[in-house]
């Protein structure tokens, strides 16, 4: 009985799966890139300045001149210092965001970011430090006319070492050329994101990003060994390190990640990077309630262990919002309310289907696990994932979508959603959850046509206040930028936040790195 019932899941993955899931790893990858870079260049209409629109007040910085575009042109030679066509770099992913600088700085190197800064420091010209200009609470982008300071040519993997599993990184290099390069030697990023075709490693630092390995290998306080950062005076702070155990002193490299570009600019890292597994099977299952959910992931737990690489949920509103925004999708099994993608990695193939089948046909004997397809086949787990990964692009691809990133306990951890349709009514087009079941994670989207103030103060401060009752956290993975800054009192309390401003007043007294960021 257990063996037929798995027997139709794999059968159902080389039927329809075969014929739906057409395209090649190689295209989908491509396909990850076009689309972020189209989405985050496209023509829809900008919004106003936020100085503008948020009432800010400008800091008491100074303002640049003619004499600080020739010492910067000096320093890093004309091309890298643009003044002219600076909207992408101005306005954040999301299009709500949106800053006045005059000015893009592209250094090459530390001891260039180092003098930008010291100069910077000196004349109390303030400046955000900008990776890929991915992240979703516009952290990225100026808020007034602060200078970009982008990463962008910093770009190299200095080394990857096959022995050690060790690797060394410039800040600016993009999440999935660093992780092409650790392929190289058998290795792979144990850090894996949607944004990863444009994302850069410094920007996933200084974000602590999480993404959909989390749940294997850890967040990045784990993974990343050293740190090189340039503080706002210019000064260097070598925290590089080639070992996993080093307690001389305090840990400073952990200020450094996640703390969004406030306390310095990171220039380099070392990270501990995993082997590749032999072995990834990725199951996507349908689930008919938010309670055969959780127990399908103590399932998956107990009889994937070591081997589970992930488990992401989505809901059905997200699901077929990405399905009908991207026709290219295609979905190996729909109608249920829930979805699970679920992935394992390990080193035997055999041993690890064994287990997949059998967590499978327990789930589906149950009744937990209605239908799904279980794949082991490259070209198909990328389909599988391409789904997943669309699943943000749907919601903000016709749409304007407020979003958060919350932790909450699992056990109510699917409620807030119901909670918002509730009280967005018709005002919302979707109203949907997906996320990282794994590590608690759960994305809560709400999208309605455009920016509209009155689904705005249905969800705010509500979605913060109703985090904070059951002792979650605002944001489990994208910061807190410029659009929670208001809201970090919900997670933090207030001698926590007071000992922040006095470590953000010791590191950048002037307060010239990302102003208006994730302290108001
Ligand atoms: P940016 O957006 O350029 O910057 C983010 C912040 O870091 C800013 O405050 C900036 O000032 C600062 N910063 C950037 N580089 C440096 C540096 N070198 N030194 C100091 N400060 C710096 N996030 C997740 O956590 N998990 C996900 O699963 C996830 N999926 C995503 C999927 C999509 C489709 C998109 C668009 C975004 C997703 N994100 C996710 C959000 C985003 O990709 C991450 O926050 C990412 O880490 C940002 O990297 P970036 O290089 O684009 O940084
Ligand atoms: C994701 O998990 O897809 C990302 O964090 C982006 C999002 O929240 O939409
Ligand atoms: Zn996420």
């Amino acid at each position: 009985m257990r063996f037929q019932g798995l027997m139709q899941m794999r059968r159902y993955a080389t039927a329809a799966t075969l014929r739906q899931l057409a395209h090649t790893h190689a295209r989908a990858h491509t396909r990850t890139h076009t689309t972020l870079r189209t989405l985050a260049s496209s023509a829809s209409p900008l919004p106003e300045l936020t100085q503008i629109s948020d009432h800010v007040q400008r800091g008491n910085y100074a303002e640049l001149n003619d004499k600080d575009v020739s010492h910067f042109e000096q320093l890093l030679g004309k091309n890298h210092v643009l003044t002219e066509d600076l909207e992408g770099y101005n306005i954040c992913f999301l299009k709500r965001i949106r800053g006045n600088s005059k000015l893009v700085l592209k250094p090459a190197n530390t001891a260039e970011v180092s003098a930008v800064l010291r100069y910077c420091n000196e004349r109390r010209l303030a400046v955000v430090p900008q990776g890929g200009n991915t992240g979703l609470v516009g952290g990225s982008v100026p808020i007034c006319d602060e200078i970009v300071l982008s990463l962008q040519r910093l770009n190299k993997v200095l080394s990857v070492d096959e022995v050690t599993g060790i690797a060394i990184v410039e800040a600016g290099c993009i999440l999935e050329n660093f992780d092409q390069r650790a392929r190289d030697v058998g290795l792979t990023v144990p850090l894996d994101l949607g944004a990863k075709a444009s994302c850069h490693i410094g920007g996933n630092v200084s974000t602590n990003a999480g993404g959909v390995r989390v749940v294997r290998y850890g967040n990045l306080h784990g993974s990343v060994l050293g740190i090189e950062a340039v503080l706002a005076n210019g000064q260097v702070l070598d925290l590089m390190s080639n070992f996993k155990k080093d307690n001389t002193g305090y840990h400073m490299k952990h200020l450094f990640i996640g703390s969004e570009g406030t306390l310095g600019v990171v220039t380099k890292l070392s990270m501990l990077c995993p082997h590749v597994s032999k072995a990834v099977n990725v199951a996507f299952i349908g689930l008919n309630s938010f309670e055969d959910v959780l127990k399908t992931f103590v399932s998956a737990k107990r009889n994937l262990g070591e081997i589970l690489s992930s488990c992401e949920l989505i809901d059905e509103l997200a699901l077929n919002t990405a399905l009908t925004q991207f026709k290219f999708l295609n979905s190996p099994i729909s109608g249920y309310p829930f979805y699970m993608l679920i992935e394992t990695s390990g080193s035997n193939g055999a041993h690890d289907e064994e287990k997949i089948n059998q967590f499978i046909s327990e789930g589906m004997e149950r009744g937990e696990i209605l239908d799904g397809t279980v794949t082991g086949e490259p070209g198909k787990v990328q389909e599988i994932w391409k789904i997943r990964e669309m699943v943000p692009l749907g919601l903000i691809e016709k749409s304007f979508c407020f979003k958060y990133d919350i932790s909450l306990p699992l056990r109510d951890f699917y409620g807030i959603v119901d909670v918002m349709r509730e009280r967005c009514g018709p005002l919302a087009t979707v109203v949907c959850g997906y996320g990282h079941l794994g590590d608690s994670n759960l994305h809560l989207n709400v999208s309605c046509e455009q920016f509209n103030e009155d689904i705005y103060k249905r969800v705010e401060p509500f979605v913060y206040e109703y985090t904070s009752k059951l002792k979650g956290s605002i944001s489990a993975e994208h910061g807190i930028g410029f659009l929670k800054k208001d809201y970090l009192h919900y997670s933090k309390n207030p001698v926590a936040i007071d000992w922040m401003r006095d470590m953000k007043k010791m590191f950048d007294p002037n307060g010239i790195l990302n102003p208006y960021k994730m302290l108001n």
